[in-house]
């Protein structure tokens, strides 16, 4: 990575919310081996994009990161249940992520299942508990709100009945972008809004955080797919040529690599546009989009 901030910052950052979400699990009052599934999957190795862009964004706004920390682990929890449903046999029917085996490999489809359902109900559970003296009930029930939203059926679940459907079918640009968005760009926004929210940010420079942070996270999806052809196995911790083998239309599929990358460029460029709209210190987020883009896993 280029932008020495931006490492220092993630170095920092990433740390504390790979200590935090296991903490999160391990006081539960629940089964031994629903903690273990649950821990297993968060504790996998994942960038942690999101709870980044989003105490980047309170960085932005001068906030204290502290003031995230436990949104960004609610955010993660639901990202990470994504993924352990998304790697499903019945699903896109992957062996790995994250570098290790998949959920359902280690634990069983049962409990691979129950640990997603456990991370996505705890954590609104989270979010509904926040103790912080800066964050009001209305505040929660926006984020709450905004979440639910983000993740559902108008958001990443939405989306992914969309990407399952579309198997072996011919779709538009159009209907490739409407899953791209919603599967992955709306939790992926909602990190950035979530951040906004926190820091008390006027409606404008929210609507416009939201505009940059969607079309940052069609710039992620492209990347995704572009690396599940050209990216490195060990690298990206997950296989390569699993769209192909689900006939995935995907952003190469539709356009070739050429095009795929030239909407990278282009998606890239809008986001950028739109956060330096925006009135606050931009040079993480801009910087993390620049990482995003230019990602090897
Ligand atoms: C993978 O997300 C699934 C998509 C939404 C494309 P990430 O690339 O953020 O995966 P981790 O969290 O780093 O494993
Ligand atoms: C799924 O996209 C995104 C979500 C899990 C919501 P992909 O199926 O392309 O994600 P990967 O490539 O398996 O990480
Ligand atoms: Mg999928
Ligand atoms: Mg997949
Ligand atoms: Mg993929």
């Amino acid at each position: 990575m280029r932008n020495e901030r931006l490492q220092q910052f993630l170095a920092i950052h990433k740390q504390k919310i790979d200590e935090a979400l296991p903490q999160h699990i391990q006081k539960l009052q629940a089964p031994e081996s629903l903690k273990e599934a649950m821990v297993y999957s968060l504790q996998a190795g994942g960038k942690r994009v999101r709870p980044i862009l989003l105490l980047a964004t309170l960085h932005g706004f001068n906030q204290k990161e502290e003031l995230g920390i436990d949104v960004a682990c609610a955010i993660e929890m639901i990202h990470t249940y994504s993924l352990i449903h998304d790697d499903l046999p019945a699903m896109d029917d992957d062996d790995m992520r994250r570098g290790k085996p998949t959920n359902h490999k280690v634990f069983g489809e049962a409990l691979a299942i129950l640990a997603g359902d456990a991370l996505l109900t705890y954590s609104f559970q989270l979010i509904a508990g926040l103790k912080h003296p800066s964050i009001t009930s209305e505040m929660k029930v926006k984020l709450m709100e905004l979440l639910a939203k983000a993740a559902g059926p108008e958001g990443m679940v939405g989306g992914q009945v969309s990407d399952l459907d579309g198997e072996g079918k011919t779709l538009q640009l159009d209907d490739l972008e409407y899953i791209h968005h919603h599967k992955t760009g709306d939790l992926l926004a909602y990190s950035v809004v979530a951040g906004a929210i926190l820091a008390n940010a006027e409606q404008a420079e929210v609507d416009n955080l939201h505009a940059f942070a969607k079309e940052l996270g069609l710039v992620f999806q492209i990347k995704d797919d572009i690396l599940d052809v050209e990216g490195d196995e060990q690298t990206i911790g997950k296989p390569i040529g699993s769209d192909e083998d689900n006939n995935k239309v995907t952003y190469p599929s539709l356009l070739t690599m050429d095009g795929a990358k030239a909407k990278l460029n282009e998606h890239t460029s809008r986001a950028k546009e739109y956060l330096y709209k925006v009135k606050m210190e931009n040079s993480l987020l801009e910087a993390i989009t620049e990482y995003i883009a230019e990602r090897d896993h």
